[in-house]
């Protein structure tokens, strides 16, 4: 290849653009990543209300570019804006599909036009490098938002001729989401059913699943750690994807995400009242005494262990077995704040437990960046039991923040946390097999058992702090893959 490698990169969301979850994080942290290694990479977006309202500087950059959607071409404009790291990231903005509450949908379930919205952004972005003749080397493509774009590309030339023979990586963060449609709205696409709705091409089950497509048509598949590249592939973990993964497998690769240290490191981090590092740790305890407070906790707990959790609230996250086992968790005279959204049922369970114990758990329900940074500097350790877990960034993040983390082996957890060895003094966590609450109780009952142990404790804290998942180790990772594709 002559001349510097250029990627298109396509996320529904981007930080500090846009987010609903960790797949924000990793979209505004390795494209970054990626420039520093010399890639010339652009982002497309859709231009949200929440990125409308965030009060970034953007300059336009084309009117009226016409986009095909079914038998119609829309049309919409595009905006250029930059993070910080100097990657370009292109804004689509189209009123009528973009300009709305949330992201994907809202209490009463999906917006019930998400095809033709994320259809439009798939073919918006391509019109958008071939407008301003970027013809990438590579698309990277990411989860089923974007999983029609290795589709387009393998359509007859005439659905993307300004992109042939461009190959497509696609990266799977969460299995659980499938971008699954009725098939009567295959003409969104403007792929033909003769080609492509097929059970070796995006047809599941009766439907189309974007999320299939993006697995079946790009040339390589991505996920985000290596035991949840070997999960996917098995009956528990596969939701009737694990036939084609196993296909596939020759293709699929196990990348860990990294941790962006800019944002979440206490020694600068903006969101806390005190920050520190792992060589001068005091600056925690303030962290945790003014937490305690904010959430109305009983202060006289406050060398005991606080307990936090930052997660969406959804099946995935085995919040199920945390409320089974709260009264046990809390008769060891601990605090407990969680920060979350999501599911209605969850939420209603943690509400009762929060007013039953109105001193011991903090509760918020809602989506709040900066009390998320409070929580993770704030508390002594950090639960995450799911029941899946693609990779996980919140483990990552609390490791840094010397905040202890309780996990369950699985995916991301399971090739991040290394149960606390006391013999050997090796560890930076703790961890629990079965999705069981026994085991998680007895996983939590361990960690309290070492917190009362000051020195045994300082050891696991300095270990998590040491921990080093930056981007630049999973940015190479990339980059190869990007060449091994380049050189086919
Ligand atoms: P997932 O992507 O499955 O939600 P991750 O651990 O990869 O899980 O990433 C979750 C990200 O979302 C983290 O940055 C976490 O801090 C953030 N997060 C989750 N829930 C909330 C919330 N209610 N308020 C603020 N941040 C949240
Ligand atoms: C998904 C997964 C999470 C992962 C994130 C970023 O939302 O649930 O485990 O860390 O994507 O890849």
């Amino acid at each position: 290849m002559a001349g510097q490698m250029k990627v298109l990169f396509l996320s529904p969301e981007v930080v500090p653009f846009a987010k609903t979850g960790g797949l924000a994080d990793v979209a505004g942290a390795l494209p970054g990543a990626l420039k520093r290694l010399a890639v010339d990479v652009r982002l497309v977006l859709p231009l949200y209300r929440m990125v409308r309202e965030g009060g970034f500087e953007s300059r336009p950059l084309l009117k009226d570019v016409e986009v095909p959607l079914g038998s119609f071409g829309l049309k919409a404009v595009i905006l250029e804006t930059k993070v910080d790291d100097g990657v370009p990231i292109y804004l689509v903005e189209r009123e009528d599909m973009y300009d709305r509450p949330n992201l994907y949908g809202d209490a009463m379930g999906d917006y019930y036009d998400n095809l033709e919205r994320f259809t439009f952004f798939a073919r918006a972005a391509l019109r958008v490098a071939e407008s301003i003749d970027f013809r990438p080397n590579l698309i990277h493509c990411h989860d089923w938002q974007t999983g029609l774009v290795p589709a387009l590309l393998q359509a007859p030339p005439k659905q993307a001729p300004f992109f042939r023979g461009i190959p497509t990586v696609f990266t799977i963060h969460n299995l659980g989401y499938q971008g699954l449609f009725l098939e009567e709205k295959l003409p969104v696409t403007g792929l033909s059913r003769e080609a492509f709705f097929r059970p070796e091409g995006l047809e599941y089950w009766g439907k189309i699943s974007l999320l299939k497509a993006g697995i079946v048509y790009s040339q390589a598949i991505t996920t985000v750690s290596p035991t949840y590249a070997r999960e996917i592939q098995t009956s528990e973990f596969g939701l009737g994807m694990e036939g084609i993964l196993r296909h596939r497998k020759a293709s699929l690769h196990g990348i860990l995400n990294g941790a962006d240290y800019r944002t979440w490191d206490p020694s600068r981090d903006e969101h806390l009242p005190q920050r520190y590092s792992v060589k001068k740790v005091e600056g925690k305890h303030q962290c945790k005494k003014d937490l305690m407070r904010e959430m109305g906790l009983d202060l006289s707990l406050r060398d005991r262990p606080l307990f936090g959790m930052v997660s969406r609230l959804d099946k995935q996250k085995g919040l199920d077995l945390l409320v089974e086992i709260l009264e046990d968790i809390l008769s060891m005279d601990v605090g407990l704040v969680i920060l979350g959204s999501g599911e209605e049922q969850i939420q209603e369970s943690l509400q009762q437990a929060a007013v039953r114990h109105p001193k011991r758990i903090g509760l918020k329900l809602g989506f709040d960046e900066a009390l998320a940074h409070r929580i993770m500097a704030g508390a002594d350790i950090f639960l995450i039991p799911s029941r899946y877990e693609p990779c996980g960034l919140t483990q990552m993040y609390a490791l840094k923040y010397g905040t202890v983390p309780v996990v369950r082996a699985t995916g991301g957890l399971e090739d991040t946390i290394v149960t606390f060895d006391p013999r050997r003094g090796t560890g930076n966590g703790f961890k629990f097999r079965d999705y069981d609450p026994d085991a998680f109780l007895g996983a939590i009952r361990k960690a309290v058992e070492y917190f009362q142990d000051s020195k045994r404790w300082e050891k696991v804290v300095t270990n998590a702090m040491g921990a080093d998942f930056s981007w630049d180790r999973s940015a190479r990772a990339y980059l190869d893959l990007y060449k091994s594709l380049l050189r086919r």
